[in-house]
């Protein structure tokens, strides 16, 4: 799936040159959704916006048929970046002053994603020191303002005060954006789920790991451009991205097999699945009859896979571990990344409730070799996913 743009229209003449800047996006995969001021709907209409977009507009707040959803904080989270083409004197005045009276302006200030302003409007307005103090404030927020060009004005002058063209702001935030995504063109392992430890042809020695996190972990890899390995122990869990191969195995041995195999030509490798410590040292071959009292099953210790890929990792290779602890959480998540020579280790506290396994939140604190610590607050596991992958691929 494509990166997700969401385009605010506010009313200028310019509008009109949206309706290309939509389509340029659409052409090269992006999803747009379209939100707009009232007075942006007196240049361009709903039908052409939904049309070329492919998707509702989003306009008035107060719409009886919306969805449930409350839609600008829906989509100040759905969106990758946000762009706000044309930006009107009036729409640039009320985001750098915090106010939010229609689905533009509250959108602005609910997203906390990459912003472009791209003024249009006539030069005298755009000299204006209120203007100017305000884009500076917008600037101050991190948001980029995609400087408007000298040029033929719809008030019949000429002067700065021109929307830069469609083309151009297209290239300018789809090259921001593949900067942005680090993980492009990056392979990626992740192991995930359980381990299966067969006794006999019947029974199993199995842990309460769903896989979420390596699935979510998974997903948000390729959805940022890696080419995604996922190893998976038994779930009922399915993979969505074409950009994601996914190989079945069942027990520790075979995870160990398959990682040790793949892991030769990865960048990043992240080791997620709750392996089984311990396999039955005899694997009857036939189903173990209730015959006896008591039965005891002798088991014998798994190899161990991160802590075998930190013996033969290079030093470009990322390796993170995840450490699930009930005592002792910081001393032995730290025991960990060196003892497995990992870059990182994702510690959940099972301690901590509606995270680790069963659940479809995560709480971690993540530790790197560095000594460097990162915490992050209760979140829904694809939140977590993108926490990960953001910290880990800040190493150099
Ligand atoms: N792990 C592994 N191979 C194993 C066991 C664990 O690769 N045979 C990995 C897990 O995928 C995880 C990390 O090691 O990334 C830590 O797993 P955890 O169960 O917390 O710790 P263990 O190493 O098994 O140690 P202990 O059970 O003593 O805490």
């Amino acid at each position: 799936m494509g990166k997700h743009i969401v385009l605010c229209i506010s009313g200028g003449i310019a509008a009109y040159k949206s309706m290309f800047l939509i389509r340029l996006f659409k052409k090269n995969g992006y999803e747009v959704k379209v939100v707009t001021t009232k007075n942006a709907l007196q240049f361009v209409t709903p039908l052409t916006i939904e049309t070329l977009s492919q998707n509702k507009l989003y306009s008035d707040m107060f719409d009886i048929n919306r969805t449930l959803d409350v839609e600008h904080i829906a989509l100040a989270e759905w969106a990758d970046a946000v762009i706000v083409a044309p930006a009107t004197a009036n729409i640039i005045g009320k985001f750098a002053n915090g106010i939010a009276d229609d689905a533009v302006s509250t959108l602005l200030l609910a997203t906390k994603k990459t912003i472009f302003i791209a003024p249009a409007m006539n030069t005298n307005m755009l000299e204006d020191l209120s203007v100017q103090r305000n884009l500076q404030i917008i600037k101050d927020k991190g948001c980029f303002i995609l400087s408007p060009k000298d040029g033929f004005l719809a008030c019949g002058s000429n002067g700065k005060g021109r929307m830069l063209e469609p083309e151009d702001i297209f290239n300018i935030v789809d090259e921001k954006l593949s900067q942005d995504s680090k993980l492009a063109g990056k392979k990626v392992m992740i192991t995930a789920g359980p381990t299966y430890e067969q006794i006999d042809p019947v029974r199993f020695i199995g842990n309460n790991s769903s896989g979420l996190m390596g699935f979510c972990l998974a997903e948000e890899a390729a959805k940022n451009g890696a080419d995604v390995t996922l190893i998976t122990g038994p779930t009922a869990l399915t993979t969505k991205h074409s950009k994601i191969i996914r190989v079945d195995v069942k027990s520790a041995e075979e995870m160990y097999d398959q990682c040790l195999n793949i892991a030769k030509n990865q960048d990043i490798m992240i080791m997620a699945a709750a392996v089984a410590d311990f396999t039955p040292a005899h694997k009857a071959t036939e189903k173990i009859k209730k015959e006896n009292a008591n039965l005891t099953l002798e088991l014998t210790k798994t190899k161990d896979i991160l802590a075998s890929i930190g013996q033969i990792k290079n030093d470009n290779q990322t390796l993170v571990g995840f450490a699930l602890e009930t005592q002792n959480e910081v001393e032995n998540a730290k025991k960990k990344l060196y003892t497995k020579n990992a870059d990182f280790i994702v510690l959940n506290s099972l301690k901590t409730k509606g995270a680790g396994f069963q659940t479809s939140t995560n709480q971690i604190t993540i530790f790197s070799k560095n000594g460097d610590v990162f915490d992050s607050e209760l979140k829904s596991k694809q939140e977590i996913a993108t926490i990960i992958l953001q910290t880990v691929t800040k190493i150099d």
